[in-house]
């Protein structure tokens, strides 16, 4: 019935007549309008906002890539190296579809901590954005747990020792954890049972989850409106029309921004796939060349690059009675913490263009603390020793590790205090630039 009320779709356009027989059964032109044409962002984004929808568009990459992959790839111990060996070789363009999915996993990790880092910078996840932010943690963890699940399937050695080095980690859990450990793995060692429950997690559980979590993500994003680089309401300033003075149409504003960004990030990303999809060993590791044998430990388990901060943080908590617990504990609340910020957060101010020294300096140290940390894991410990510089030496790179572990820490459970503290400069009443 009120489907019939609604207007007719007028102008010039040839679908018009299409356009209105579907808006008369189907929400289309007020999410159209909802979302986009008549969603206002703030008119001041600036680079850091290109890393949301570059995500987006990645996400979108690696579900198709996925996609195909799965119609090559057989889930079976004795076949899985073999049918990546073959997708490499003889599917025609396979070769192809393999390093769009492996590059882009790298390159969802890297685009998802500069969008991040953004919040950081911007105080995003602060008030009315706390859900929002949430729901990324959440996302976060999603991405890590599809990415550790992923990684088994290609069977190689780094796939095999990998799995078999972090499901360990849940074997220190106390009480639980033997149990639960089996219960991951689904046998005593990591087996064909953990590969095919593993791929039934990577193709279908996990992404699953992943979709519902952004559309989330999005959903609570359009409630509040976006934030901006001078951490201000543009809701506060409105026109007659009720419409932010300083904010514009998301589209075609922001959809031509953001399709300039696919371009930009798209010459990156074919220069990596086609000239080094390896990354030289960061992206696609070496020993992953080599088909899993359980009866030969690779002299180095090392995880891929971005869940290195973290590993180094494991090494770097000694362990007591015997047990990894302590070390596997620190790990779990890295990134546990990060649900906390909205909360620790007490600055006056949003962003960092108008908070005083001590955030900048703190926020300084915790980048150089995630980076060396994920520097320091990509290094087995028994090279440690080979280190020159300020890091000479084994011992030096333990207390390293140690120190940016702390500071890591230290950057979240000061953030009460310091974050209080100024001077801050005044914030504007409207957007800058
Ligand atoms: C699959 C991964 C993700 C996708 C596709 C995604 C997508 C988006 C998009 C499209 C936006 C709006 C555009 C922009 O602000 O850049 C956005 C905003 C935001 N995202 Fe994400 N996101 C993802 C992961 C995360 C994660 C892991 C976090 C944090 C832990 C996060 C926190 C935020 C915040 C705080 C905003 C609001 C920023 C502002 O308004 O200043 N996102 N996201």
């Amino acid at each position: 019935m009120a489907a019939t009320q609604k207007q007719p779709i007028t102008g010039a356009g040839p679908f018009n007549g299409l356009l209105t027989w579907i808006d008369q059964r189907f929400p289309l032109m007020a999410l159209w309008r909802e979302h986009l044409a008549e969603y206002y962002a703030p008119k001041n984004f600036n680079f850091w906002y290109y890393f949301g929808s570059l995500s987006l568009f990645v996400l979108v990459l690696q579900i198709a890539t996925g996609i195909v992959l799965t119609m090559h790839y057989k889930p079976d111990a004795n076949f899985a190296f073999a049918s990546v060996e073959y997708i490499m070789r003889d599917v025609p363009l396979g070769w192809l579809i393999r390093y769009m999915h492996s590059t882009g996993a790298s390159a969802f990790f890297i685009l998802v901590y500069l969008h991040m880092f953004r919040a950081l910078l911007y105080g995003s996840y602060r008030r009315p954005r706390e859900l929002l932010w949430i729901f990324g943690v959440f996302v976060y963890l999603c991405m890590m747990a599809e990415a550790f699940f992923g990684y088994l399937l290609p069977w190689g050695q780094m796939s095999f020792w990998g799995a078999q080095v972090i499901v360990n980690l849940f074997d220190a859990i106390p009480i639980i954890g033997p149990d639960l450990a089996i219960w991951i793995r689904g046998d005593y060692v990591v087996s064909d049972a953990t590969l095919n429950r593993f791929f039934a997690f990577h193709v279908i559980a996990v992404p699953l989850v992943l979709l519902g979590l952004v559309v989330a993500h999005i959903m609570a994003l359009h409630e509040v409106g976006s934030n901006n680089p001078d951490g201000i309401e543009i809701k506060k300033n409105l026109d007659a029309n009720g419409r932010p003075l300083d904010g514009i149409p998301f589209h075609p504003y922001y959809t031509v921004k953001d399709a300039y960004g696919v371009a930009v990030f798209l010459i990156v990303f074919c220069a990596v796939m086609f000239f080094a999809p390896e990354m030289g060993g960061y992206f696609l590791e070496y020993n992953n060349f080599i088909p899993a044998d359980p009866l030969k430990t690779p002299e180095h388990i090392a995880p891929v690059w971005y869940f290195t901060p973290y590993y180094s943080m494991l090494r770097a908590v000694p362990p007591m009675f015997n047990s990894q617990f302590p070390g596997v504990l620190v790990m779990g609340l890295a990134v546990v913490i990060l649900f906390f910020l909205p909360w620790i957060d007490r600055s006056a101010v949003r962003s960092i263009r108008y908070k005083g020294p001590h955030y900048r300096w703190w926020l300084a140290a915790f980048v150089v603390a995630f980076l060396v940390l994920g520097y320091l894991g990509t290094v087995p410990t028994n090279h440690w020793g080979q280190f020159g510089g300020w890091l000479g030496g084994a011992e030096r790179a333990t207390v390293a590790a140690r120190l940016f572990t702390v500071v890591y820490f230290l950057f979240f459970l000061l953030m009460p205090w310091y974050s209080k503290i100024g001077p801050n400069k005044p914030e504007p009443d409207r957007v800058t630039g």
